[in-house]
């Protein structure tokens, strides 16, 4: 396209989330494994987390989200021309989530596809739309964080069951018009060197399911907790700050951060860096523990109907996760 075509700006005209209904507390996990709810709280900041039906699967919270954004944006389906779903626990390895969510919706004369950047998924498919926008390929996008982490859960290990939870959220993004807001700038990063650090080993051409090694619980979420933490925030911290500088802004101008909802330490160790007060900083993980792909979504969701920020305001969005992968996105609403 031309130059002219590449400088269009593209807007965010509608959020929408969706959890299950099913609530998992901290003493229903108590329970299941050796762990407390002073253990999950102090060192997560973690009190609940949602878990989907064993019928619900990941592009059926994907297609509710979805909606609600649709609706917001004043936008039927059957004019949706892309739909990017990014995920970990797809409903099946091929095919893609995302030409489950097109059929669903109806939005049949959308190009539909899936991207695997973990927990910054969403920021991913926010840079990709973005770009495929701007440079005048397709008009609007509808982009999805959606995970069952529960499916890929051991259960067993406390390590990592008090962490996860199941959700989506979507935002649909097109050509700014006068008066619409902006993404100023994006930023996505990847650091293959530190693919031991998180992952779900089985499952894929590395590791088939054999009955072996899914007796050794190989097909769920793997981590070195301490090592991904100490990753997550120079990382975040760096991905927030470069798009904070190019979008000519500063700290001081950002009307609400919303960080990857992993952990509540996590978040505080990154605004402190950052030098964003507590009270811009969206936090929602007490009430769905880390829902990867969906977390930033959700947030971006929760925090727009709450009217934590509006026409005109900047937000910052920011995201960690298993690759090691981060992202982050500066906005004018
Ligand atoms: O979303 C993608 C990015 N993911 C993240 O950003 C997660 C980053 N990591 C973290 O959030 C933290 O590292 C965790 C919350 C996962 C763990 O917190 P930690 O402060 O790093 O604890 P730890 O793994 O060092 O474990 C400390 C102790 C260990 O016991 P010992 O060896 O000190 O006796 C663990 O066995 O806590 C024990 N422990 C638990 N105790 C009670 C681990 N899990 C539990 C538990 N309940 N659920």
């Amino acid at each position: 396209m031309s130059g002219l075509a590449s400088q269009l700006p593209v807007a965010i005209v509608g959020t929408g989330s969706y959890v299950p209904d099913k609530v998992l507390t901290n003493s229903d996990l108590e329970i299941m494994v050796e762990t407390s709810d002073e253990w999950i709280t102090t060192r997560t900041g973690i009190k609940e987390r949602r878990i989907a039906a064993e019928d619900e699967f990941t592009s059926h919270m994907a297609v509710k989200a979805s909606r609600q954004a649709l609706e917001q944006a004043e936008i039927d389906a059957s004019e949706i021309q892309l739909i990017i779903v990014a995920t970990i626990t797809p409903n099946t390895l091929t095919p893609a989530t995302a030409c489950y969510v097109q059929q669903d919706l109806g939005a049949h004369k959308a190009v539909a596809f899936d991207i695997s950047a973990a927990c910054s998924g969403f920021l991913y498919a926010l840079k990709l739309a973005k770009r495929l926008i701007s440079d005048g390929a397709f008009e609007n996008a509808l982009i999805l964080g959606a995970e069952k982490l529960s499916a890929f859960v051991n259960w067993e290990d406390r390590s990592t069951c008090v962490l996860f939870g199941d959700g989506a959220g979507a935002a649909l993004l097109k050509r700014a018009e006068k008066g619409e807001g902006e993404i100023l700038a994006t930023d996505i990063g990847t650091d293959g060197g530190q693919t031991h650090l998180l992952n779900i080993p089985g499952g894929g051409s590395a590791c088939p399911i054999t009955i072996e090694n899914a007796d050794r619980r190989l097909a769920t979420l793997a981590m070195i907790g301490k090592d991904v933490f100490k990753h997550a925030v120079t990382r975040m911290r760096d991905s927030a700050n470069s798009v904070i500088e190019r979008s000519g802004l500063q700290p001081a101008d950002i009307k609400l951060l919303i960080p990857h909802q992993a952990n509540l330490r996590i978040i505080e160790a990154i605004t402190k860096r950052i030098d964003i007060p507590e009270e811009r900083v969206f936090v929602n993980l007490h009430k769905y523990g880390n829902t990867s792909a969906a977390a930033c979504a959700i947030a971006l969701d929760e925090a727009h109907r709450a009217g934590r920020f509006g026409p005109g305001d900047h937000i910052v969005l920011v995201a960690f996760g298993a690759g090691l992968t981060w992202a982050a996105a500066a906005v004018r609403w």
